[in-house]
C-alpha cells in the first residue's frame, strides 16, 4: 500500500474502501470486517449512506478480534446536504456521525456536494476540525470553479476532494487545480460503477493480460499512479481482494496513455450542472 501525504500532515492510504449502495446493515458490518480482514485501512462512508453504525460495528470487531487498531484506520464520513444549511447544522452532523460510529473521532469529513450554505457548512466541519472530532476536512463533488472560490475564501484549505474519476471520466484539468492547491485528489466511482463495459473493454484486458491483471485493476492502479485516491466498492471478497491487489505491476507511459484516452469528457452517473438533479439532492432528507 502507498500513502499519500495530506496538507495535514497526515498519511491517507492510496486506496480505500467504499460503503455506497449497501443498506442492509448486517451486510455492510460483514463487508466492512471483510475488507478489514483483506487489508484496507481507509473506510469511506457518509450519513446520507445510512449505514455508519454497520460500519462502526465492523471496525470494532475487528478490531477485537486483533486485525488491526484504530490508529492504523483512516475513517472518512460526509455531511448530508440537509445538513449544509448553516455552520450549527453541520457542526452537528459530525457529532452525529461520531454517535453513530461509536468512535471518538474521524479522519477525514467531507461536505457531501457543493450545496446548500456550503460555506456556512464549511465553517462547522472546521469548528469540529479544530475541536479534533476530525483530523481533516475536505469536500467532494467540488468542480474546479466551485473549489477555487472556495480555497480562495477558507481558513483551511481542504485536505481531499473527492469526485468521480475514472477512464471514462479523466478530470485532468480538475487534478491539477486540486494539486495547485495541495488538496489530495481522491476518485469515487473509480470503477466507473460498472458502467461504460468498463470490465470487458478491450483495450483494458488486453493491457491488463500483459501484467496478469484484471481490467478493473488496471483502471484501479491508473488513477494510484497518477495520485489519485481510489475508493472502490465491492460486496464479494474475492473481488475486493483484486481491487487492492495492484500494487506489483507498473503501468507505461504509453499504457497511462492508452487509459486515458477513453475519456467521454463528461460523467454518465451524475450532473452536476442539471438543476432538476440538485432539485432532487435537495429533497432527500435523511432524517
Ligand atoms: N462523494 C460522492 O458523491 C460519492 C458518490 C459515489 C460513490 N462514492 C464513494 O466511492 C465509492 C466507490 O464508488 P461506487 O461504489 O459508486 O462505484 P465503484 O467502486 O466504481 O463500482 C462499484 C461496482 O463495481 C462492482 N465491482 C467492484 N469490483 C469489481 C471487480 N473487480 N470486478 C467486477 N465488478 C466489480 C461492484 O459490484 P459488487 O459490489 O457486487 O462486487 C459495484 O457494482 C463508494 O462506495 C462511496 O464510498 C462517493
Amino acid at each position: 500500500m502507498e500513502y499519500i501525504t495530506l496538507n495535514t500532515g497526515a498519511k491517507m492510504p492510496l486506496e480505500g474502501f467504499g460503503v455506497f449502495q449497501i443498506p442492509d446493515a448486517a451486510q455492510c458490518e460483514q463487508v466492512v470486517y471483510n475488507a478489514i480482514k483483506t487489508g484496507y485501512r481507509l473506510l469511506d462512508t457518509a450519513a446520507a449512506y445510512m449505514n455508519e453504525e454497520a460500519l462502526g460495528k465492523g471496525v470494532a470487531r475487528a478490531i477485537a478480534d486483533g486485525l488491526t487498531t484504530r490508529e492504523e484506520l483512516f475513517i472518512t464520513t460526509k455531511v448530508w446536504v440537509q445538513d449544509q444549511k448553516n455552520e450549527e447544522t453541520a457542526y452537528e452532523a459530525v457529532r452525529t456521525s461520531l454517535a453513530k460510529l461509536n468512535m471518538e473521532y474521524v479522519d477525514l469529513v467531507l461536505l457531501h456536494q457543493p450545496m446548500g450554505d456550503y460555506f456556512a457548512a464549511y465553517r462547522g466541519i472546521t469548528r469540529a476540525y479544530k475541536e479534533g472530532l476530525t483530523k481533516a476536512i475536505g469536500v467532494a463533488n467540488f468542480y474546479p470553479a466551485i473549489l477555487t472560490n472556495l480555497c480562495e475564501n477558507v481558513e483551511v484549505i481542504p485536505a481531499v476532494n473527492q469526485v468521480e474519476m475514472h477512464p471514462f471520466f479523466v478530470q485532468a484539468a480538475a487534478i491539477d487545480n486540486m494539486k495547485s492547491y495541495g488538496i489530495a485528489p481522491q476518485a469515487w466511482g473509480p470503477l466507473a460503477e460498472g458502467k461504460h463495459g468498463i470490465f470487458t473493454d478491450p483495450v483494458l484486458v488486453e493491457i491488463g493480460k500483459k501484467y496478469g491483471k484484471s481490467a478493473a485493476q488496471v483502471v484501479l492502479k491508473w488513477n494510484a499512479q497518477r495520485g489519485v485516491s481510489i475508493i472502490p466498492k465491492s460486496v464479494h471478497e474475492e473481488r475486493m481482494k483484486q481491487n487492492i491487489d495492484i500494487w506489483d505491476f507498473e503501468l507505461t507511459e504509453d499504457e497511462m496513455a492508452a487509459v486515458a484516452a477513453k475519456d467521454l469528457g463528461h460523467s454518465e452517473i451524475v450532473n452536476h450542472d442539471d438543476p432538476m438533479f440538485v432539485k432532487a439532492l435537495h429533497g432527500m432528507n435523511i432524517h
